[in-house]
């Protein structure tokens, strides 16, 4: 029987790096951000000056992260990577921003949940490259201000709408919104995967990995390492009947909908007859977070067409019926008829 050796970082962090697209030619879909990037980057290379700075925006997923360090890549600097929960005090942020180098990037995930006062600080650091330090406190109180190195903020969130208007105002190297990527995409990322980990995957098996991928890279890269796991453990290569045999045991339907996506739904229809009803209620009834719901759950059944946002609140739509097998309300029915 083989042993675990810790010398060999065999765990799935490991494996993230390694299936993280290190090149632009590597990184597969959002055509569109890829196109300004590259030009808002050439730019800036050709004026030996660092890019202005970046946000970018979008479900969990997407590749956020990625396209932060293909930045840092293309201008050939290094990123200090934090995010906003690890920056609880000004002192934090300052020290960040004194240590780093001409031309770095800083990379802030989560930067909807930088706090206030901190948020203050990034202001004049992101406009004019300095650092305002209070030394002493009231009357007597001196601001001195610190030059800092030339840098370029690259951050991401996946709750736009919480920050602040003036915070979203200064990245004026531009803000991109990362969408779902399309089942052809999908496919392309599994089979660069595949290669990567070394693991044969037939167009069957593929297709059905990619369909229940919730479109989205880092999902699809999940499950075909359970997949893969899954084909190994049973001494099978991973076939399309293997991977389907893999996904049912973890509970993933064939839209790619998990346990909590479909409680969500049966939720809606069964206890408060389709919506709308409001997402304070649903997260009640499900014993789970609002920001879980609303940042992971809901943008994908929305993009697919199962799930409606109005402004009275949730709605389960009649394709979310058609795909729990739920019997639609009268009222539904008449409209079709
Ligand atoms: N792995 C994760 N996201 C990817 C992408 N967009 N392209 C290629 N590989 C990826």
């Amino acid at each position: 029987m083989s042993t675990i050796r810790p010398e060999q970082p065999a765990h799935d962090a490991f494996l993230d790096t390694v299936l993280r697209p290190v090149a632009w030619d590597e990184y597969i879909g959002q055509g569109r951000i890829k196109q300004n990037l590259r030009i808002l980057l050439s730019a800036a290379r050709e004026r030996g000056q660092p890019p202005e700075h970046i946000l970018f925006y979008g479900p969990p997923g997407l590749g956020k992260t990625t396209l932060a360090h293909l930045v840092a890549h293309e201008l050939g600097a290094s990123v200090k990577a934090t995010s906003g929960p690890a920056i609880e005090k000004t002192g934090d942020l300052a020290s960040l921003l004194t240590n780093l180098s001409p031309g770095d990037v800083l990379f802030i995930d989560e930067i909807h949940r930088l706090p206030k006062a901190v948020e203050e600080v990034l202001y004049p650091a992101m406009e004019s490259g300095t650092l305002d330090i209070i030394l002493g406190k009231g009357p007597s109180a001196r601001i001195i201000q610190l030059d800092l190195p030339p840098f370029t903020l690259v951050a991401a969130t996946t709750r736009i709408a919480l920050l602040s208007a003036p915070l979203r105002s200064r990245f004026s190297g531009g803000t991109f919104r990362l969408s779902f990527y399309s089942l052809d995409e999908t496919k392309e990322i599994l089979l660069r995967s595949a290669r990567i980990l070394k693991t044969e995957l037939d167009a069957e098996a593929c297709h059905e990995i990619a369909r229940r991928s919730r479109l989205t890279p880092r999902t699809a890269n999940y499950l075909l390492k359970r997949c893969r796991d899954f084909a190994q453990v049973h001494k099978q290569p991973l076939s399309a009947n293997v991977a389907r045999d893999a996904l049912a045991l973890l509970e993933i339907d064939e839209r790619g909908l998990g346990v909590l996506d479909r409680a969500l739904l049966e939720t809606i229809i069964v206890k408060f007859g389709g919506g709308p009803v409001g997402l304070g209620t649903i997260a009640a009834a499900l014993s789970e977070e609002h920001a879980t719901i609303e940042e992971v759950n809901e943008p994908y059944l929305m993009q697919i067409g199962f799930l409606e946002r109005t402004p009275r609140g949730r709605v389960a739509t009649e394709a979310a019926y058609r795909h729990l097998n739920a019997k639609l309300p009268a009222s539904a029915q008449e409209k079709l008829l």
